[in-house]
């Protein structure tokens, strides 16, 4: 049967992720974390010193980029070549550099192949793909879409809980700046036609999680 695709959008610190790998638990499908890969490029680039503001470097850094991405919600993990980098894909130094890359749009086309032939070949009953362009770009016509949203207070509240040692000011101020660098390449701030609103502002971690659930319950 071919895999059902619940595709998630939302900006940083809507809680996305997590929210989406334990939607994927819950429904018993895959979770891919599109996000994680354009991390992943991030990474290589500075590990091997290739300028993420130069595309022309960065498009030939794709020929040897070597990357793979855990889909069983239950064994989530980020790899490139042998390095494990599912936690130094967190480092600031690395989401400092993401949006760079993100911009390019060999890089969005080259990932996007990835993603299409990831949720594809799953051997899960579905896939819970989460991201900025998935319910637009990626899989448009995905049974489910759904766009996850919470106020800008919320998100940063959220997101300075997950990175300790910085200031709440530091957290909010580098959230802003990544999502409006990021907008000007995809809009995940408002819903495209056909695309469910789950708004999280006022809900904890399990009704969001419950939210998605039941939209896809009542979709798929
Ligand atoms: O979701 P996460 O914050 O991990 O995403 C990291 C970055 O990857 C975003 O800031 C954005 O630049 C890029 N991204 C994207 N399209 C997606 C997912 C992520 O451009 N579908």
């Amino acid at each position: 049967a071919v895999p059902v695709v619940v595709a998630i959008d939302g900006p940083a610190g809507s809680g996305k992720s997590s929210v989406s790998r334990a939607a994927a638990r819950a429904l018993g499908y895959a979770y891919l974390d599109t996000g994680a890969s354009y991390r992943a490029l991030a990474w290589n680039l500075l590990d091997t010193q290739v300028d993420p503001a130069d595309p022309d470097a960065v498009i030939a850094s794709l020929t040897d980029f070597d990357f793979a991405i855990g889909t069983d919600p239950e064994a989530y993990f980020v790899r490139v070549g042998s390095s494990d980098v599912t936690e130094a894909i967190r480092e600031p130094r690395v989401t400092g550099a993401v949006s760079a890359v993100a911009r390019i749009p060999e890089v969005r086309a080259w990932l996007t192949e990835r993603f299409r032939s990831i949720m594809r070949d799953t051997e899960f009953d579905g896939i819970v793909a989460e991201g900025r362009d998935i319910t637009t770009v990626v899989a448009p016509d995905a049974p489910v879409r759904i766009l996850l949203t919470a106020d800008e207070d919320a998100r940063m509240a959220r997101r300075s809980k997950e990175l300790t040692g910085e200031s709440a000011a530091a957290v909010g101020e580098a959230l802003r700046t990544r999502d409006r660098a990021d907008s000007r390449v995809v809009d995940f701030m408002n819903a495209a036609e056909g695309v469910t609103t789950v708004d999280s502002t006022h809900l904890d971690f399990d009704e969001t999680v419950a939210a998605v659930v039941d939209v896809v319950h009542d979709q798929a």
